[in-house]
């Protein structure tokens, strides 16, 4: 039995026997029970574990894959698997490296979601190259979802993170050359842009995500993004599946993007067609202007199916399952 008809069997099974609370006590324990069972049935006949992130980071799904191999859980995963890029000086876009904003200052964004729906994320954090790891903290150390800026940045210290500047020479020289013109508004670039997300299911079935980001190069101070906001960046459902976002954030939060993925997840899309329909909602909008922006979108569902789908092509995702770690080019909207 599929998962689908066993949850719409089970919920049936549950209205029949509403007549005694013993017997509805029993039916939800078992219910509860064959759950675990079809999840565990789903992980050892879907090949899992499985990790998969944006952009071509064969280094960031290889660690997560190697923290996955060691009956490591998914959150471990996808921390460990985006710190590598948080790390990489040579990737402007995320962490230690990453392009400023239009003052010079590096100002990180960046959540993540475990398989009870808890999550954490941090908003313009600056000095701290692990962002993702200072969500994590903020989703276990505190009562909050969300700390910003030097708030953040003061939670990440008393936790132990070192402070250090995130502007490289590289990143500072461009930042420099941008300087020249100055153009006001942001210059996507569509080809290479951007944010890190990274979606995995473990040994046990259960699924985790993050995602990390300096956001858009040369953004006004203190602008935010998609990345960090629980729902547009990311999102995960373990009983569903999960997706993140990349791209211009704006539009992915007037869209509320990864939760409207996991959503037609719900009613019955694959992950493919999942991301193809969240960014026809871009697109299709009276006046889009999707010509000058890039979005896309990964996602994973529970029996470990994914998809990728973007507005542009060159847009990729790095899958790494059944012993293969590839970079797949995405399919994408703008064919013209
Ligand atoms: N997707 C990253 C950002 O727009 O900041």
């Amino acid at each position: 039995m599929n998962r689908r008809k066993f949850i719409k069997n089970a919920s049936l099974t549950g209205v029949g026997l509403a007549v005694g609370n013993a017997i509805i006590s029993c039916d939800e324990s078992d219910s509860k029970k064959n759950i675990q069972e079809n999840n565990e049935a789903i992980a050892d006949l879907q090949g899992l574990p499985l990790v998969i992130a944006t952009w071509h980071v064969k280094e960031a799904t290889a660690k997560a894959m190697e923290v996955l191999q060691a009956d490591g859980n998914s959150l471990d995963a996808v921390e460990q698997g985006c710190r590598v890029e948080e790390a990489n000086e040579k990737g402007q876009s995320v962490g230690k490296g990453g392009l400023p904003d239009r003052d010079g200052n590096v100002t990180l964004d960046a959540c993540i979601m475990d398989k009870h729906g808890n999550c954490g994320a941090v908003v313009y954090l600056q000095n701290i190259t692990h962002a993702v790891s200072v969500a994590r903290k903020v989703m276990e150390d505190t009562p909050h979802v969300m700390l910003a800026g030097e708030g953040a940045k003061q939670f990440a210290i008393s936790s132990g993170f070192k402070p250090e500047d995130l502007l490289t020479d590289a990143s500072k020289e461009a930042w420099e050359k941008w300087k020249v013109e100055a153009k006001y508004k942001p210059i996507i670039n569509i080809e290479n842009h951007d944010t890190i997300g990274m979606l995995a299911i473990d040994k046990n079935g259960d699924i985790s995500g993050a995602c990390t980001t300096s956001g858009l190069a040369y953004k006004m101070g203190g602008r935010v993004g998609d990345s960090p906001i629980i729902g547009s960046g990311l999102f995960v459902d373990n009983e569903i599946g999960a997706a993140v976002a990349t791209g211009l954030g704006e539009e992915v939060v007037k869209t509320v993007g990864s939760f409207l993925v996991v959503e037609l997840m719900r009613q019955g899309k694959s992950p493919q067609e999942a991301c193809e329909e969240a960014i026809s909602r871009i697109v299709n909008k009276p006046n889009s202007n999707y010509k000058d922006f890039q979005v896309g979108y990964i996602a994973v569902n529970k029996k470990g199916e994914t998809g990728s789908y973007s507005i542009h092509q060159w847009f990729s995702m790095t899958k790494f399952q059944n012993g293969v770690n590839e970079q797949i080019q995405s399919d994408f909207f703008n064919k013209a």
